[in-house]
């Protein structure tokens, strides 16, 4: 690493001690802490995920580090803070509760902020993208999920920061999350380097049910078995775990996921009017298409039975009309 890297990253870790600090003993942190204990989180995990509160100041961080002896530009290509019209630099976290954002070795290279309720501003503030902090190439969590991704050879993919923390502290640990809702290629092949399968376990409403459906695509194009879990819509994971509990989660949410293949023909539902017989021959002939690319025999036999029961067609009519399609395949 370039001692400029090295310097970068002692001021995260510089910041991720002051915040963590003020979060669990100072009066400046306790709003921070009020929030994250109304959201169910322990003082084990506040300890584990290194959580904190940067206090709402102008420039409280840009101070505390220029006392450090940082320069200006390098706070600015931190990502921490932010230069303003009279060249000054401001703090870029103002009253939010931090999560800091590990590489897989674990070490610090940003941060996401959360804004306290009822606060103005958008919900999440992450690090600004630069040398140090790739929100493409990263999973959250993924240095201490590592360990349980590979003794289980799965993983369980979420969205945000409290969807993976309120998991691990319920006990289910094999979980990462894309900080958002696109995966990106370098994340779904740094799965596939760990795992047969990953679980997407994304929030329940429409945003998250289309980022499912590209996620699916992108781990399977990289090799990964994929399999969906199902949310209401209002729910995400932190949302249910809080409700339910961690046994409910895994027994309700990860058991019950579907296959591709059952997740497809529920997503394709979505886009078809099942009422009308136009669309129903075209919602057949769909899943037949995607059918004709499953490898596995006694899975495309499955669902053509599926078919068969459903939509009262013969299973010989779906049958001939699955080869054709696997005839086109280049
Ligand atoms: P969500 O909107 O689902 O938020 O975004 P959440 O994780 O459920 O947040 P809580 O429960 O209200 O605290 C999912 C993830 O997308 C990223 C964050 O990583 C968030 O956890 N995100 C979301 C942002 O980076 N910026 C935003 O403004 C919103
Ligand atoms: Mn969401
Ligand atoms: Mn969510
Ligand atoms: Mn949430
Ligand atoms: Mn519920």
């Amino acid at each position: 690493l370039s001692e400029e890297t090295e310097q970068m990253l002692s001021a995260y870790e510089w910041l991720t001690k002051l915040y963590h600090h003020l979060i669990k003993y100072q009066k400046d942190g306790k709003d921070g802490l009020e929030y994250l204990k109304s959201r169910g989180i322990t003082k084990e995990t506040l300890e584990e995920f290194q959580i904190g509160y940067a206090p709402n100041k102008r420039d409280f961080t840009a101070t505390f580090l220029t006392q450090k002896g940082y320069s200006k530009p390098m706070l600015l290509k931190t990502g921490i803070v932010a230069g303003n019209d009279n060249n000054e630099v401001i703090d870029r976290f103002r009253g939010r509760v931090i999560f800091p954002i590990r590489n897989a070795l674990g070490r610090t290279v940003g941060f996401g902020g959360r804004a306290l309720d009822g606060d103005s501003g958008p919900k999440y503030l992450n690090s600004s993208e630069g040398e140090l902090f790739q929100k493409s190439k990263l999973l959250y969590n993924f240095d201490l999920a590592k360990r349980h991704i590979r003794k289980e050879n799965e993983a369980i993919l979420m969205e945000g920061y409290m969807d993976v923390i309120s998991a691990y502290q319920a006990g289910v640990k094999n979980v990462v999350a894309t900080m958002g809702t696109a995966l990106t290629e370098t994340q779904a092949k740094l799965l596939n380097r760990y795992v047969d399968t990953v679980i997407v376990c994304f929030d329940g409403d429409s945003a998250g049910i289309e980022a499912r459906y590209k996620a699916a695509l992108l781990l399977r194009s990289v090799g990964c078995e994929v399999r969906l879990a199902n949310l209401d819509a209002k729910e995400d994971p932190d949302s249910y775990i809080r409700e339910h509990g961690g046994e409910a989660f895994k027994e309700k949410v990860l058991r019950t996921s579907d296959s591709y293949m059952s997740f497809f023909m529920r997503y394709q539902r979505r886009h078809f009017n099942l009422q009308l017989e136009s669309e129903r021959i075209e919602y057949i002939e769909r899943v037949l298409k995607e059918l004709s690319l499953i490898e596995s025999a006694l899975e495309r036999e499955y669902y053509i039975q599926e078919l068969h029961k459903e939509f009262d067609l013969s299973v010989e009519t779906l049958m001939s009309q699955l080869a054709q399609y696997q005839k086109s395949l280049p």
